[in-house]
């Protein structure tokens, strides 16, 4: 017998940073300029994520391209790797991501791809704790809650049947 099973999620939106939180508008500035350090000469698209961490550390990365393609590495993994090699055991609680070409600042939010929702998710798991999502815009800002919404069944260390820690 065929069960249809549905997968829906919500998620806030809004118009500016000005209706953001002080926290959250300040971790969105600081994805902002931390996109000015990419290093992205061959898509000319940068990318800024700024992650603030349990004991309010905020940790940044921003895509670093290669001219081998595959070696270029995206913002959001970027700040992760930072957060667990200098910061190993404090925990993210939220990670803003905002981009630039070169007119400026993306209209349209961006959304993390297919591998970092995978990174991300597996630091929610390796932290215990969730991480929300600030997807920032220049006139759109959405939040989601946890990378779950957008990965769902998702493959994780659990489908290893191993116990790491
Ligand atoms: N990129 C990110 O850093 N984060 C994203 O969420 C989407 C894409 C980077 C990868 C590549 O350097 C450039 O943006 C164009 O895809």
């Amino acid at each position: 017998m065929i069960r249809t099973k549905n997968i829906s999620f919500s998620y806030e939106e809004y118009e500016n940073t000005e209706e953001l939180n002080k926290d959250d508008r300040e971790l969105v500035l600081i994805a902002r300029e931390t996109a000015l350090n990419a290093y992205a000469p061959y898509s000319k698209f940068r990318v800024g994520a700024a992650i603030r961490l349990e004991s309010g550390i905020i940790v940044c990365g921003a895509n670093v391209e290669n001219a081998a393609f595959p070696s270029g590495i995206c913002a959001e993994r970027s700040a992760i790797s930072n957060v667990v090699s200098n910061h190993h055991n404090d925990k993210p609680t939220v990670i803003a991501i905002a981009a630039l070409t070169e007119k400026g600042l993306t209209d349209e939010t961006i959304s993390p791809c297919g591998n970092c929702r995978q990174v991300i998710a597996e630091e929610e798991s390796r932290s215990g704790n969730k991480i929300r999502i600030i997807l920032a815009g220049r006139n759109k800002i959405q939040i989601i809650d946890s990378i779950s919404s957008l990965l769902p069944l998702q493959f994780n260390k659990m489908n290893l049947k191993v116990n790491l820690p």
